[in-house]
């Protein structure tokens, strides 16, 4: 009886603290060769997740799927294994760092359930825990802790196939999965893979989309957040935004003034609520964004 009390009573504790627990900052790295090393965005102690971006050809029957960091590294050259020991240090940080998928360029696609699965062993093999040895891994021995789907073209098919793969490789260590959906709900790409409930996290891009985005005031990211993205079935929704209104040609920076006095109050009422998503490194290198965002009423307490 004391012992389920004791039981009872810790599990209270830990959903109530799960709110300022669990908020945190997640940005992307890879899309612009100016913006440091993956261990350097760790360093800052500001992030809690990085989105390593992307892998920009694969499926579709692509024979070798590819790599593109811009101008960190040349993946066909071997050179992005320079990056392994990075990885290992954001994650020594207790930083998770994903490999994300798809993008705006690139040539991706599903064609079939078959090619979703062949696609899983390959990320499982290439990025994750697999190890199979005639397969090279771009990004060097580190294992990655899970994917992240940023589907922004092409259809919506089979990335439901493709989540149920990569989570059948958790085991012993967990292929954590995410997705980035664009915020007019429900995503046209990603709708019937965050249905199938294995999404750990769903950061949402609220930005170039005057239909969903902020555009002066702040009920279009309000509304859209209340009546739909924070109903997903995923452990955590997140609110992806531009790091600089240059992040985001199409619009949707929010000034962090803003953000911290009419957004962050609102979103954080759910216990949901993850976080922030930015978009990019890059950006929040030069005018550090995430610098200033306040979480649960104080600034963000680093990870390191
Ligand atoms: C990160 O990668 C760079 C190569 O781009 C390397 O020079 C640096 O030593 C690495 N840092 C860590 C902590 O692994």
């Amino acid at each position: 009886m004391a012992k389920a009390l004791t039981l009872l009573l810790s599990i209270l504790v830990v959903s109530f603290c799960k709110p300022s627990n669990g908020a945190g900052i997640g940005v992307y790295w890879g899309q612009d060769g100016r913006e440091g090393t993956l261990a350097e965005a760790c360093h800052t102690g500001n992030y809690q997740f990085v989105n390593v971006a992307f892998l920009s050809s694969f499926g579709n029957g692509v024979s070798t799927p590819e790599l593109n960091l811009a101008g960190h590294c040349d993946p066909s050259a071997g050179t992005c294994t320079v990056f392994s020991d990075n990885i290992t240090y954001c994650q020594n940080l207790g930083i998770k760092v994903l490999l994300s998928i798809g993008g705006g360029l690139g040539h991706y696609g599903l064609s079939s359930a078959d090619d979703a699965v062949k696609v899983a062993y390959y990320i499982w093999n290439s990025f994750l825990g697999g190890h199979e040895k005639s397969i090279t891994r771009p990004l060097g021995d580190a294992i990655l802790d899970g994917v992240d789907f940023a589907i922004d073209t092409g259809s919506g098919l089979y990335w439901d196939d493709l989540a149920r793969a990569l989570h059948g490789f958790s085991g012993q260590r967990k292929v954590y999965l995410a997705a980035a959906p664009q915020c007019l709900f429900p995503d046209e790409h990603l709708d019937t893979a965050i249905a199938t409930g294995l999404f750990d996290y769903v950061w949402v891009q609220f930005y170039n989309n005057d239909r969903c985005d902020y555009s002066g005031d702040a009920n279009n990211v309000l509304n859209g957040w209340k009546e739909s993205w924070i109903t997903v079935q995923a452990n955590q929704v997140f609110l992806g935004l531009p790091a600089a209104p240059a992040a985001a040609p199409g619009g949707g920076f929010i000034p962090v003034d803003v953000l911290n006095s009419q957004v962050l109050p609102s979103v954080n009422t759910s216990p949901k609520f993850g976080g922030v998503m930015l978009w990019n490194r890059y950006y929040d290198m030069l005018y550090g964004y995430s610098d200033d965002i306040i979480l649960d009423g104080t600034k963000l307490i680093s990870p390191a």
